[in-house]
């Protein structure tokens, strides 16, 4: 059992982008028809000297043209990089977030999509962001509320398996808290709710998603269980609800 963010970090994303990319899945079912990675890329600078800190698979570029931009892909995890390395025109650099390689002012933009409440002390990589950073550039942090995806932590803890919790081995760097932390650093902040929700027609894409959070196979009666507790609520629903809270918080150096 990890018991810190960045061992957590470690434990799901340095080996495999299976995780993660089973995570992503489950965010298809969202009652936006514009999807979160076409959302955001919609709030990003096209042009200019573009750097994107934990970048995991990529995903947001390849949904987005990005020939007009210099692209530097990092991540700590070596399967993360292998990934980004087939995304056309980027650099990608294998680096934690909290010590880039970079030296300072030679970026336009920073995007930390989703991974802030990975590492240990976020401030001190909010500090690296502005560092590398020119002044005036921008800063765009994507993160979560308290609430997020409550639902499927609650049928975590229903089959007895709390310990598939999202926020248990992340840091407190949420939609409440992050506006905040961003302010003690950069300057104009401002913050953008993503609408959307989930409406998950099957059980399915839930048991993918907690066997991501247990990075393994649930057991034979947890699986059962679940499928239980989910078929009941699309019996009774329609669907399976699962409420979303995602913002894109946005920053001046
Ligand atoms: C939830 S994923 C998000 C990936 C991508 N930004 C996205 O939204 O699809 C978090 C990513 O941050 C990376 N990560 C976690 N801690 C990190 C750190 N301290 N430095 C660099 N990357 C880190 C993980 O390897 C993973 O790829």
């Amino acid at each position: 059992m990890t018991s810190t963010p960045s061992a957590r970090a470690v434990q799901q994303y340095a080996g495999t982008t299976g995780n993660l990319t089973a995570r992503i899945a489950l965010h298809s079912y969202g009652t936006n028809p514009q999807d979160w990675f076409a959302w955001l890329a919609a709030r990003l600078p096209a042009a200019g000297e573009v750097l994107e800190a934990g970048a995991g698979t990529g995903k947001l570029w390849t949904q987005v043209a990005h020939d007009r931009l210099r692209l530097t892909l990092t991540d700590f995890s070596p399967a993360m990089c292998a990934q980004l390395a087939t995304v056309p025109g980027a650099r990608v650099v294998r680096c934690d977030a909290s010590g880039l390689p970079f030296a300072e002012a030679g970026f336009d933009t920073v995007i930390a999509n989703h991974m802030l409440y990975h590492v240990d002390d976020p401030l001190a990589a909010l500090r690296e962001f502005a560092r590398v950073l020119r002044p005036g550039g921008r800063v765009a942090v994507a993160t979560n509320g308290r609430h997020h995806l409550a639902e499927l932590d609650e049928v975590g803890a229903a089959i007895g398996r709390g310990d598939l919790g999202q926020w248990r081995f992340q840091n407190d760097f949420s939609a409440e808290t992050g506006p905040g932390l961003v302010g003690q650093v950069f300057r104009d902040v401002r913050v953008e709710r993503y609408p959307c929700d989930l409406r998950v027609p099957a059980a399915a894409p839930v048991l993918a998603y907690l066997e991501s959070m247990a990075a393994g196979p649930l057991s034979a009666p947890e699986r059962s269980a679940v499928q239980d507790i989910v078929q009941a609520r699309i019996a009774a629903d329609g669907v399976f609800r699962v409420r979303k809270h995602t913002v894109l918080i946005t920053a001046v150096r």
